[in-house]
């Protein structure tokens, strides 16, 4: 009965695809224990050190002082909007002055139930093809039209606008800012020249960038001085928080449209109380804190030659990969290979997602293990 499940979870294993969860000891701060040892860990998205943090966790359950329950036992529209959410959702439009923010259960959430609802028949998004796999999901969910452009290729994106925008009528082009596992940046400037040219929407994604890039840790539409000219932000609570979930902030048609038509977000149970005021006491106590913290992260990487604090270590085959991580972890170092059909086949990748208080001597000595370990595999 279970052969065709079998078959292809051999297939996988075969081409070293398959994947399965990994026992961690514990986690503490910018290390992990796993199978005995204490590893820096280069695979978190816990860039700025609130997740997996005695102290903040301490610290934050002595404010919260017992007030916030566990679970809200209701989605937003039923019984599920107390105060707290609302206080979170305002402080966030305040900071990106504009109308609304809608919180959702998580990115995957926020990404799918947008790109779903907004999209109707007749409508059409242009997506970066490299955008993460929530904003696909959503498209295939979605009644209307959608292409793919070459990464980050404005040229190519242009073409298809001349081509195609005038046969739809809502045209999107959806992106993520911070590219989850390039870390690079997408020219946000000149699709915003493109949206107002071609007459749609732009919706960006930036899950990666939330916390890390801007004065007040908004995201790269922050630093670049576009926020007003993006309809949809998309961030993320997951990442820099070290909490959970993911917000939308926008006009207030696009979100209340939002409201009564993103499944994700209608047929789900809200999150918890207690880690909406975990998010809410983040962004208002602590971002503020960390400005010299994320640019000293930042400026590394730029050296390490990456225009944000993910780093891509491309080896090209899957084994390679594997094997390198392997070779890291028995030096101390966690990092995990990244593979098809996660990335394009043939740049299976080792990731390196830095952490605001690794220090800038661990990753040299790490990059001198990683390029000594490619040069023993060539001689050989
Ligand atoms: C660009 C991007 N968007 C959305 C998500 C999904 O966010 P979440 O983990 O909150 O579901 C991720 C990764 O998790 C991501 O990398």
């Amino acid at each position: 009965m279970y052969d065709d499940y079998k078959k292809l979870l051999e297939d996988l294993k075969s081409h070293s695809h398959f994947r399965s969860l990994k026992d961690f000891e514990s986690k503490d701060e910018k290390y992990i224990y796993y199978k005995g040892k204490k590893l820096l860990n280069l695979s978190s998205n816990n860039y700025l050190n609130f997740a997996d943090n005695k102290k903040i966790t301490e610290e934050f359950l002595e404010y919260a002082n017992g007030e916030y329950s566990f679970g809200s036992a209701s989605s937003r529209l039923l019984t599920g909007t107390l105060p707290v959410y609302d206080e979170l959702e305002n402080l966030l439009s305040n900071l990106y002055n504009k109308d609304v923010t809608l919180l959702f259960n998580s990115g995957y959430h926020a990404n799918v139930g947008i790109s779903s609802a907004l999209n109707q028949k007749g409508d059409v998004i242009f997506s970066d093809k490299l955008n993460h796999a929530s904003i696909i999901d959503g498209m295939r969910l979605s009644e209307g039209k959608f292409f793919r452009f070459p990464h980050n290729d404005m040229e190519a994106l242009e073409k298809l606008l001349i081509r195609e925008r005038e046969n739809y009528k809502n045209a999107f082009i959806i992106t993520e800012s911070v590219f989850s596992m390039d870390g690079d940046i997408e020219n946000l400037e000149k699709i915003v020249e493109l949206k107002k040219k071609y007459n749609c929407y732009m919706i960006i994604d930036e899950a990666h960038a939330f916390g890390v890039f801007g004065e007040k840790g908004l995201g790269v539409a922050e630093s670049l001085g576009i926020i007003d000219d993006i309809d949809l932000i998309v961030g993320t609570f997951g990442k820099s928080v070290g909490s959970m979930g993911a917000f939308a902030v926008g006009s207030r048609i696009l979100i209340d449209f939002l409201i009564n038509k993103a499944r994700s977000f209608i047929f789900s149970t809200a999150l918890p109380p207690i880690n909406i005021a975990f998010s809410k006491w983040i962004i208002e106590n602590k971002f503020p804190k960390t400005i010299e913290k994320r640019k000293r992260m930042l400026s590394i990487a730029k050296k390490m030659g990456s225009q944000s604090q993910i780093i891509p270590v491309v080896i090209g085959d899957n084994k390679d990969t594997v094997d390198l991580c392997d070779i890291l972890f028995h030096n101390g170092y966690f990092t995990l290979p990244i593979r098809p059909p996660t990335v394009p086949v043939g740049t299976s990748r080792i990731r390196l997602s830095l952490t605001c208080d690794i220090e800038e001597n661990e990753l040299s000595l790490l990059m001198e293990k990683i390029n000594e370990s490619l040069l023993v595999k060539q001689a050989k």
